[in-house]
């Protein structure tokens, strides 16, 4: 996993912060070679995953909101059995702050953006989702249109969540991977927001849709969602 950070000072000091809990980095941070160039470092953390934080990244010219095309990742959802240990690396050591706790994930951001990444209770870690952010509702739905008539029909939603209020539409790609459109995703006030409990959640919102439009998901979108890599293929030509 991949995550931008606002400069190279950033960079040096969250490599200096690493290093300092024992954290074994791939070195002292450095250019990029490669696509995009930058500056950055990379690190394992305890459950082996990789990672790598950058700043100055080339940035596209192409990237404006247009029509019904995803212009940014939103979030991942990362499963996981540790997921108190793991909120507490990405806030304490990474710098993420933590936006809404329900029974079953945990959100947590690093921008105004809700949240960029939630933990799911769940065996892991694996991929739960990724979900790409298009311009609004009518974007979502035309996307969703398009991914329909093309052959990929719309396996949960369309709704609205609870944490995050974005509305949401999930697919299955070609390989069986879980993704989603989501739009209108909650914009946090830093000095007014109130981290949420599951006991907040469960009196606030019934269920994952506030609409009360979507069917649950099905068998097999749970199954892929859980990262279960035995989940059949997806036969979708
Ligand atoms: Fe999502």
């Amino acid at each position: 996993m991949n995550f931008s950070a606002q400069d190279s000072a950033a960079v040096d000091g969250l490599h200096a912060k690493l290093s300092g809990l024992g954290i074994t980095t791939d070195g002292d941070p450095k250019n990029i070679s490669g696509p995009g160039g930058g500056y950055g470092f990379g690190f394992t953390d305890r459950d082996g995953l990789n990672y790598a934080i950058s700043s100055d990244v080339a940035v596209h010219s192409d990237t404006e909101m247009v029509g019904d095309r995803p212009f940014k990742l939103s979030h991942v959802v990362l499963n996981s059995d540790k997921v108190e240990d793991q909120t507490d690396f990405y806030r304490d050591v990474l710098g993420f702050r933590v936006s809404d706790r329900t029974e079953r994930m945990n959100f947590i951001r690093c921008s105004p953006d809700h949240h960029s990444i939630a933990f799911a209770h769940n065996e892991g870690p694996s991929l739960n989702h990724a979900a790409f952010e298009v311009p609004d509702f009518d974007a979502l739905m035309t996307g969703a249109g398009r991914m329909k008539q093309k052959g990929f029909p719309v396996q949960w939603g369309v709704g609205r969540h609870g944490p995050g209020n974005n509305v949401f539409g999930y697919f299955f790609e070609p390989n069986g991977m879980v993704i989603e459109y989501t739009a209108e995703v909650e914009q946090v006030d830093e000095d007014a927001y109130i981290t949420g409990t599951p006991e907040d959640w469960a009196k606030r919102v019934q269920g994952p849709d506030r609409w009360g439009f979507a069917d649950p998901p099905t068998p097999l979108l749970r199954q892929c969602m859980g990262g279960d890599p035995q989940a059949p293929q997806v036969d979708i030509f």
